[in-house]
């Protein structure tokens, strides 16, 4: 569906056809330019792929801006929660400036909560994500490339009345 109205619309993945899935990859490769980007050329996500993304149109149909959502848990002490991971967040250059992430982001939060996520964790700049409710934390740790457990800076949002736990937080799996 385009609806061109800067509107956003929820676009599930599979609902992604051969002309969609081209314009995913226009718009991330327009937007991600650094040497690693160059795999959005031959595909619509960076590491993983991912069911659920937000985006939205300009007035003549054209994405101008995406943000993608994993589906993933944490663990800590034993326990563990559902999460929304927010990946490749990004907005055309000529498009930037319009509150857009802030945008996709509160109809990606209220996705969330109804689909039992307890926080979304994403890996980005603060300044981006502070207004959108997100702030810093650094006990999250996740699996590397050579298989073990990392530490990383992670933004988190909470999303019910259970807080960010206070411990080590396992994210199973790469960042995203
Ligand atoms: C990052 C990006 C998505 C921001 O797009 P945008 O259209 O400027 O975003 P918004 O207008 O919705 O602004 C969101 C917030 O980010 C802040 N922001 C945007 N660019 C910023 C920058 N370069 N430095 C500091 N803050 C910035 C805005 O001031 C705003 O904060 P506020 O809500 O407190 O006022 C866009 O620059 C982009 O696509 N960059 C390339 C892709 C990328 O690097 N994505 C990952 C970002 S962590």
């Amino acid at each position: 569906m385009v609806r061109g109205d800067n509107a956003v619309e929820y676009l599930p993945d599979s609902a992604v056809d051969e002309a969609l899935d081209r314009e995913l990859r226009e718009l991330l490769t327009v937007c991600f330019t650094k040497p690693q980007d160059t795999v959005f050329k031959a595909q619509r996500y960076f590491r993983q792929p991912y069911r659920h993304r937000w985006v939205i149109r300009d007035e003549a149909g054209r994405l101008s801006a995406h943000a993608g959502v994993h589906e993933k848990r944490i663990e800590a002490d034993g326990r563990h929660w559902p999460i929304g991971g927010v990946a490749e967040v990004c907005v055309r250059p000529d498009c930037r400036g319009r509150g857009y992430v802030k945008a996709m982001l509160a109809c990606a939060h209220e996705w969330m909560t109804g689909n039992g996520a307890t926080f979304s964790v994403l890996f980005g700049r603060p300044e981006v994500y502070a207004s959108s409710g997100y702030a810093s934390v650094d006990n999250l740790v996740h699996d590397a490339d050579n298989g073990e457990r990392q530490s990383v800076k992670a933004l988190v949002k909470v999303l019910t009345d259970v807080p960010w736990p206070a411990g080590v937080v396992y994210l199973p799996g790469p960042k995203f």
